[in-house]
């Protein structure tokens, strides 16, 4: 994935997890990113990993909720870098209080899901709306999300953040149509279960997605740079006839056409 090099990518949500080991890799491959999240310490705990690399990584506190953020972020990767070539956004709310609070639809709480909605598909789509321009200038450009499986699985549990993912699928799909014919490509993966390296789990985490066997055919979990290496194929021209698709990559948890 050569062609990554000097890419200029904005990763929303890199502090841990996914987006933590794709800002790694990317500036390993040489290119120019600015790594946005909420969570600062994080962010200064990832720094020295992405010191002394071929490429440049710029840290930058973000909010995916708040639309003044969101428009800093593209405005420092415009000021810093020249431009826009690439957009990632593995964030989600995936904080246990809201995933303990995301309770089946017979003691749904609307105020939950409006949080996780606002920064699961409405930040996104804030976050597309504000970079797209940028990639138009610079004559296209892709566009790589993170959805999950919960979409699809039909879980008994945390049903507001299933559906925010199909919906983020939705969004996906609709920008990659809309997008296509100025060289924008839009796709996602959704990873399976991934045992997050950066980041503890916490007591009151829901222990059904904490203690989730590895049915799957791997019998394992995955680790945040199996990920992220599929984060960075959507992100080159090494997919480049790739458009409004969503990867399945889970080790085989459930195998689709
Ligand atoms: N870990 C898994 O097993 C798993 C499985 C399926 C899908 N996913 C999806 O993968 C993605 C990444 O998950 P991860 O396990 O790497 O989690 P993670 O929590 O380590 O990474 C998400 C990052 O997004 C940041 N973030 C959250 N809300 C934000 C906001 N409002 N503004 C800015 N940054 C924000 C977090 O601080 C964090 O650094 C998520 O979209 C998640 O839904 C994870």
């Amino acid at each position: 994935m050569q062609d990554l090099a000097d890419k200029r990518i904005i990763i929303g949500g890199g502090a841990t997890g996914m987006g933590a080991a794709l800002a790694v890799r990317l500036v390993k491959l040489g290119a120019k990113v600015i790594v946005g999240d909420r969570n600062a310490e994080g962010l200064q705990k990832l720094q020295p990993e992405l010191e002394g690399q071929a490429g440049k990584a710029i840290p930058f506190v973000f909010d995916l909720s708040d639309d003044a953020s969101i428009e800093a972020i593209v405005r420092r990767c415009v000021d810093e870098f020249g431009g826009i070539d690439g957009l990632a956004i593995p964030a989600a709310d995936t904080s246990p209080a809201t995933m303990a609070a995301d309770d089946t639809v017979l003691k749904m709480d609307p105020a939950i899901w409006e949080r996780i909605f606002r920064i699961n598909v409405i930040g996104p789509g804030m976050l597309m709306k504000a970079a797209i321009p940028h990639m138009v200038k610079a004559g296209g450009g892709n566009i790589a999300v993170v959805s999950s499986g919960a979409a699809y699985l039909g879980m008994h549990y945390v049903p507001g953040y299933a559906s925010s993912k199909a919906a983020l699928n939705a969004l996906v799909r609709h920008t990659a149509r809309l997008c296509g014919p100025d060289k924008i490509r839009v796709n996602g993966i959704y990873p399976g279960r991934v045992v997050n390296d950066r980041k503890p789990n916490v007591p009151e985490a829901r222990p059904e997605i904490v203690n989730m066997p590895a049915t799957n055919a791997l019998r394992r979990h995955a680790v945040p740079d199996e990920a992220a290496r599929i984060l960075c194929f959507l992100l080159s021209d090494e997919s480049g006839w790739m458009t409004g698709q969503i990867i399945a990559a889970n080790g085989g948890s459930e195998m689709r056409d």
